[in-house]
């Protein structure tokens, strides 16, 4: 623990937004959240010296001048996690990792890593967290072998900067953000302060020299990011790990990327020996539908470039108690509650009195409006306990007078359900003029009154 000097003052900041309060307080008012104030010594000098190096020969110049090689990207040799990158890492760029402990964030940069030292490139994995004899373990069991891949056990972030001005590694990964340090600050390691700084010198390294850094960054108890959300500004991507790690599919999505799409998906196996990419997800999200079951409905869903069928679930049952549940996985709960109203009221059931859960399978996320025909039609399904025809996929938004809106990329969306052995899709009446694709019977409707006209097997 530092001591506290005149060069140095005390600041609190917000753990979990990174405000900033001259005294402690008990909510803070950034955030909202409660209990969140801890001290931190901040030694009293300018925070800008870091970034000022950024800009040391600045002189305005035309746009026309300034060479770009965005277009020359790295390759990581994970297709999966080139095309959430969108096609590659670009030079320069910081990009953060997050996801829960176990999940496999470790085990996919070694991964990469290895993948891009067996292609010649010296590559440089950072630790903070785990021995070097640990990280050779998992090297061991994904087969991590090349004499390029160099391992580094450092949490002191200027030590790290000089190691990446000597070696002038192809990449680096810092695992993780967390346990790195400035000897600038007086701060623990972890502390909002340290975080914002260490990460600040080490971005500014990247720009300087076009070293691109990987940054494994821990969650919090509520799944964001841990530090402050300075850190996702700073960095150029933010990717994050969906779902639990007890499942054994891995989603990677790109939660924000200033070179490539968002929203985009990478799926994974975790096995034995490693994270097994898996190029075709239809057939995983779908392989354990059950047969005949009711509440259970596939809906075409965009997510980042790519269509992919999910299967929906509801379950809705008669409550035992005064109080009934609902509960939503995967899903946003305050939308699917205004779903539930919807068909309440529109969809002529009485919804009261009885608990309603919803689940997307596979342990992904959804968040397209495009999933809302799909809740009501599960929802509906288990209400009446009414199996949905088998070869029926469906989508469209729903308004909250029931009504079935356009949603973006449809055909798309029925070319993928045609792939995977859909021949019925019920979609919204609009405008839109869709080609014929054949082997495939579009029913199009306007209200979710229609629904069980169509839908039921
Ligand atoms: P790890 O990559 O250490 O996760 P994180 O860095 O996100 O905390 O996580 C791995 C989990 O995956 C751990 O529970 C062990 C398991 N695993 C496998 O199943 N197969 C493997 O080949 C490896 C390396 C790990
Ligand atoms: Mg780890």
């Amino acid at each position: 623990m530092k001591i506290k000097t005149s060069t140095t003052k005390s600041v609190f900041f917000c753990q979990s937004c990174g405000s900033k309060s001259f005294k402690w307080l008990g909510k803070c008012p950034a955030c909202g959240e409660w209990n969140t104030f801890a001290e931190e010594l901040i030694e009293q000098r300018s925070l800008k010296d870091s970034r000022a190096s950024l800009q040391n020969n600045s002189v305005p110049q035309s746009i026309n001048a300034i060479i770009a090689d965005e277009k020359e990207r790295l390759k990581t040799g994970v297709s999966e996690v080139d095309r959430v990158l969108g096609g590659g890492i670009v030079n320069g760029s910081a990009i953060l990792i997050g996801g829960e402990p176990g999940i496999g964030k470790s085990t996919l940069l070694l991964q990469i890593m290895q993948n891009m030292a067996a292609n010649n490139n010296a590559v440089l994995y950072v630790s903070g967290e785990e021995s070097a004899k640990q990280i050779k373990l998992r090297g061991e069991r994904i087969g991590a072998n090349s004499d390029n891949l160099l391992v580094f056990i450092e949490t002191d972030v200027d030590s790290i900067i000089r190691q990446i001005a000597k070696i002038s590694p192809a990449v680096v990964v810092i695992d993780s953000i967390q346990t790195i340090y400035t000897n600038d600050l007086n701060s623990a390691p972890g502390s909002i302060s340290q975080i914002r700084e260490a990460s600040d010198k080490l971005i500014v390294t990247a720009k300087k020299t076009g070293v691109p850094l990987f940054f494994v960054g821990h969650v919090t108890k509520d799944g964001s990011i841990a530090g402050p959300k300075v850190l996702e500004h700073m960095v150029d991507t933010v990717l994050y790990f969906e779902g639990d790690a007890n499942n054994v599919y891995r989603i990677v999505r790109s939660m924000k990327n200033r070179f490539g799409p968002t929203n985009e998906i990478g799926v994974f196996e975790m096995q034995s020996h490693g994270l097994k990419e898996i190029s075709n997800p239809s057939d995983i999200f779908l392989a354990q539908r059950p047969k005949h079951a009711t509440g259970s409905v596939v809906v075409p869903s965009i997510e980042g470039t790519r269509p992919i069928l999910l299967e929906l679930q509801a379950l809705v049952s008669r409550s035992n108690f005064g109080i009934s549940k609902r509960t939503a996985i995967g899903f946003d709960p305050n939308r699917a509650s205004l779903l539930v109203a919807v068909l309440d009221k529109f969809g002529n059931v009485g919804l009261g009195n009885h608990d309603i859960f919803i689940n997307v399978a596979g342990g992904i996320k959804v968040t397209e409006t495009a999933a809302d025909l799909g809740i009501i039609s599960a929802l509906l399904s288990s209400f009446l306990e009414r199996e949905i025809e088998s070869r029926t996929a469906l989508f469209g938004e729903v308004g909250l007078s029931g009504e079935v809106r356009g949603v973006s990329q449809t055909e798309m969306r029925i070319k993928e359900a045609s792939r995977m052995g859909f021949s019925r899709c019920i979609i919204p009446k609009t405008k839109e003029k869709i080609p014929h694709i054949s082997g495939v019977e579009l029913i199009r409707i306007e209200s979710i009154s229609e629904l069980s006209t169509y839908c039921f097997a």
